[in-house]
């Protein structure tokens, strides 16, 4: 006897994206795409692999992310290349090469993909996940960052997702974060015993990330930690003072959060965070801040930025959470018309019909057995399950009679039509844009 081989399974944390969830997938980006192109960002794709130094250098070397959950292998060149755990470095990189920063016009792009990352996996958090990321770059002041901030909540009201929570803080820039991350770094060491293990490493190798540990044994040592916004110099202090005016004039309510510190080391100034509560322990649903010194570390010319990623698998568990009906997400409407034969002459003749309603753009499906043996019931349960309003019946008496029968399978009614007036007939009962 030949021995079956074991069934080949999925990878742990890439989960698959099935049919039947798509749509509230397809209506999230979709909606994302128009709004983002009204605020005038235009789209660019990156590679999903690139070269591992671009993410040391931009990331961090002392990061989590580079630390313990990069995806890196060394190809056939032998070059070391890593997948993508976020984006904005690539982006950086590619206007960079690509000169796409022009004196005066900044460049605002945006991004729709699949990001990697070796992560413990649980709910919300995955091992392959997607983000929707916007980046805008070559502009300082703060206007930028409440635009950006605006955009944001923009995305999520108009998903069906209006009450989320914002966290902003600023943790300063290479002038007045050193003087800040030394207050921290001796408030820390005098209570290192009451810090988790991990932090006791990250102590000395990067301060900061101890701020947002969520160990309860540190989080009750960094409540009351100094904070970041008292340190800042005076032009940081003027940027953040600034947004949050532009903030209150815009109505935008948030939180002041002095441990949000992000974990990536590019940021600089503004960095914040939305949350979803409803979501458990994974319940950031987008983050992001402002990058003035990542360009000048990846690409050696100086270019400020700010952006944000918003994580998708944790927006459409926001919908579900909420309640949200599938069928109001995209699910297809009952359109078009199923083609059901009844005889081997009608399926010949059937299958032809259903490729001459196609081209005319009428939503079209058929049973694909090409025998013309089964029963009627069975193909109008079928043509239901697939969501089509019309049932175009052809049997073989019809075939002499040289028509079929139109049922609605919503109204219940149904009436002959000769077979050279079907097409005219349905793409007039099912105006529209020919579909692709
Ligand atoms: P991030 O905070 O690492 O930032 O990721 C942004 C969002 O992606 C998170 O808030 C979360 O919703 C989602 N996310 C991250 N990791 C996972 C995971 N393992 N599974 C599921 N979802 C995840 C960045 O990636 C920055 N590049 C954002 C940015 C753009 N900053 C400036 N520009």
């Amino acid at each position: 006897m030949s021995k079956v081989p074991p069934t080949i399974k999925g990878v742990r944390g890439a989960p698959d994206i099935l049919p039947a969830e798509v749509g509230r997938w397809q209506r999230v980006e979709t909606e994302a795409r128009r709004i983002l192109e009204s605020f005038g960002y235009e789209e660019i794709r990156t590679p999903v692999f690139e070269r591992t130094e671009l993410f040391v250098r931009g990331i961090g070397e002392g990061t989590d992310i580079v630390q313990k959950e990069m995806y890196t292998f060394t190809d056939k060149g032998g070059e070391s290349l890593t997948l993508r755990p976020e984006a904005t470095a690539a982006v950086v990189r590619a206007a960079h090469e690509h000169s796409l920063l022009s004196e005066g016009r900044p460049l605002k792009v945006y991004y729709i993909g699949s990001m990697f990352r070796h992560e413990r996996p649980q709910a919300g958090r995955f091992r392959q996940f997607h983000q929707i990321g916007v980046e805008a770059m070559g502009v300082e002041g703060p206007t930028v960052d409440a635009e950006m901030l605006a955009l944001l909540l923009h995305l999520f009201t108009k998903w069906g997702l209006p009450d989320l929570e914002l966290r902003l803080n600023s943790i300063g820039d290479p002038v007045c974060r050193p003087s800040y991350v030394e207050r921290l770094t001796t408030f820390l060491h005098s209570r290192k015993a009451k810090l988790c293990s991990d932090c006791q490493g990250r102590l000395d190798r990067n301060p900061l990330r101890v701020l947002d540990c969520k160990a309860p044994g540190c989080r009750a040592v960094t409540a009351n930690a100094p904070k970041s916004v008292e340190s800042l110099c005076r032009p940081c202090a003027d940027h953040f003072q600034r947004l949050r005016e532009l903030l209150d004039a815009l109505e935008v309510t948030y939180e002041l959060d002095p441990r949000l510190v992000r974990g990536l080391d590019y940021y600089t100034r503004t960095t914040f965070e939305l949350v979803n509560p409803a979501l458990g322990a994974q319940n950031a649903v987008a983050g992001g801040g402002r990058y003035d010194g990542l360009a000048q570390e990846i690409t050696g010319t100086a270019v400020p930025g700010i952006g944000f990623a918003i994580g998708l698998e944790r927006v459409v568990a926001s919908l579900a959470a909420k309640g949200e009906d599938q069928a109001s997400l995209g699910d297809r409407p009952h359109e078009g018309v199923f083609v059901a034969t009844l005889g081997p002459e009608p399926d010949r003749h059937g299958f032809l019909l259903a490729q001459r309603l196609r081209r005319a753009g009428v939503r079209t499906g058929l049973d694909l057995t090409g025998t013309g043996n089964r029963s009627l019931r069975s193909q109008l349960r079928q043509a239901d399950k697939e969501r089509f309003r019309y049932c175009l019946i052809l049997g073989e008496d019809e075939l002499k009679k040289g028509e079929a029968t139109l049922k609605d399978m919503e109204g219940g009614g149904q009436e002959a039509i000769p077979l050279d007036r079907v097409v005219d007939h349905l793409t007039r009962v099912e105006p529209g844009e020919p579909r692709r």
